[in-house]
């Protein structure tokens, strides 16, 4: 059972999901890569489609059906060429060589357990070009478990498509201190113009903070070297107190060191 089933909310997933702070960013990057992206845990395509719509040969991962089928519905309809592929990133059986691999959107943090995180590296690293690079965006736990407080929290309001209806989020996180799992709920509702409920629906979500020195450790025994580790898309150094992001830029390395 995957950590959150993101097929209760693939169709209001891009009404909730705007964040665009990272694109600039991964565009530059996949830019340098001059050679095939690969972008797993790509869902609805919020930074694949840009990054196709740049001219970026993309190969998009990712195991959930119903926000694959949003994504290849914005590619037709763009024209755009990718590859999209209904795969489990913990494991990846890709033909390769990539230039670059990337997870966007703290998404990393799904993988609660170190031996799916192993598998989902290693899988990387057997696709990408020898001198080939990972960037991994991770939330930054000093600042991200601020807001896990076990309360009722409104994360927004959206316009839903093709109705008058108003989406309403909210959420609820706890997080376990000792191994630094989160767990919690959304709640999403619908209301008419009148404030009428339509729907309403609830996700399980379940995700682990992954503080910065545990992730080099993992990294460097799954054959990767820390290129550079950043604190937010406009690239200032990373600083554990204040930071939201860790973004960690990997090169693979020829050598393994054994776990
Ligand atoms: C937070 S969404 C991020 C989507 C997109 N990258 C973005 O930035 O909007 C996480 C995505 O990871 C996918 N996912 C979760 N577990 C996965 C797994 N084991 N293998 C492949 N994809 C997975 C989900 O289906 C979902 O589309």
């Amino acid at each position: 059972m995957a950590a959150l089933d993101y097929a209760q909310i693939a169709d209001i997933y891009d009404t909730y999901v705007t964040s665009e702070e990272d694109l600039p960013f991964f565009l530059e990057e996949a830019g340098k890569a001059a050679g095939p992206v690969l972008e797993l845990m790509c869902g609805t395509g919020r930074v694949a489609v840009p990054l196709a719509a740049a001219g970026i040969p993309m190969t998009c991962v990712d195991n959930s059906r119903p926000m694959l089928s949003i994504l290849r519905t914005k590619l037709k309809a763009r024209r755009l060429p990718a590859k999209v592929v209904h795969a489990d990133a913990t494991r990846l059986t890709l033909d390769g060589p990539f230039r670059l691999a990337i997870i966007p959107f703290n998404s990393f943090s799904e993988f609660r357990s170190t031996e799916l995180q192993r598998s989902v590296l290693s899988g990387i690293r057997r696709c990408l070009a020898p001198d080939g690079r990972l960037i991994v965006t991770l939330h930054n736990p000093a600042v991200r478990r601020v807001r896990i407080d076990g309360q009722l929290h409104v994360l927004g309001q959206y316009p839903l498509a093709d109705s008058d209806d108003t989406l309403t989020l909210q959420s609820v996180e706890t997080l376990d201190p000792d191994t630094g799992l989160v767990s919690g709920h959304q709640y999403f509702e619908a209301y008419d113009r009148d404030g009428r409920l339509v729907w309403q629906r609830i996700l399980t979500v379940a995700f682990r903070l992954v503080n910065h020195r545990e992730f080099q450790d993992l990294v460097r025994e799954a054959g990767f070297r820390v290129e550079s580790l950043v604190g937010d898309y406009a690239r200032s150094p990373f600083v554990e107190a204040s930071s939201p992001f860790m973004i960690w830029a990997l090169t693979r390395t020829d050598a393994l060191q054994c776990a």
